[in-house]
């Protein structure tokens, strides 16, 4: 994806921009604002996720996964790098990639993201820098730990900062920036 068509060129045609922060106090918190986001959502959508282990990408995830309604509990994947799970309700499916073990983007392109791209809502943990030009539009969340920060492994109960960017088109336009505003102010 070029520098243009991410948004962040310094002349934009639109002067809409989706880049807000908020603050997440709990894990459940973070479930609720994954259902909110999951309303915005549709076919086609690229969302990457990123922060330190025990952030709570992947609890954000489960969040998305329970807004969409679909089949499965979305998990960390120890061996399963992305996975599939289809909507109970007619609407896209999710997929939810990892690609902490990735190194490459020859690695990704072996999962064949692409493959579904058009018919789910596709999340990757870890996916900055990998994935983006999988899709003209892209949804970033970076998670920060509050303070204390998260350990990896033991992460700590406590406030998390979101900082929630869109790039291209799709997030670009006035009603969606707008919804996006809604998910992430509404408690
Ligand atoms: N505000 C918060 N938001 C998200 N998770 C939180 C929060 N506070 C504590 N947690 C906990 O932190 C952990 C996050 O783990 P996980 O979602 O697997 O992170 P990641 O996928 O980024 O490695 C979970 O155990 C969750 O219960
Ligand atoms: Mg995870």
């Amino acid at each position: 994806m070029t520098d243009e068509a991410r948004g962040d060129a310094p002349e934009e045609e639109s002067s809409v921009v989706l880049d807000e922060r908020v603050s997440v106090a709990t894990a459940a918190e973070m479930r609720n604002l994954g259902q909110r986001l999951a309303a915005l959502f549709r076919a086609g959508d690229l969302v990457v996720l990123s922060g330190p282990l025990g952030a709570g990408k992947t609890t954000l995830a489960q969040g998305i996964g329970a807004g969409l309604g679909v089949r499965g509990q979305v998990t960390s994947p120890t061996f399963v790098i992305a996975r599939i799970h289809p909507s109970l309700r007619g609407g896209p499916d999710l997929v939810h990639a990892d690609a902490y073990r990735l190194g490459s983007r020859a690695e990704v392109d072996d999962l064949d993201l692409d493959t579904d791209l058009a018919t789910a809502v596709t999340v990757v943990e870890w996916g900055a820098g990998l994935v983006e030009d999988l899709a003209d539009s892209v949804l970033t969340v970076s998670i920060e730990a509050g303070s204390p920060p998260a350990e990896a492994e033991e992460a700590a109960e406590g406030t998390r900062v979101l900082r929630v960017r869109g790039f291209g088109d799709r997030w670009r336009q006035p009603p969606a920036v707008a919804a996006a505003h809604r998910a992430l102010t509404e408690q």
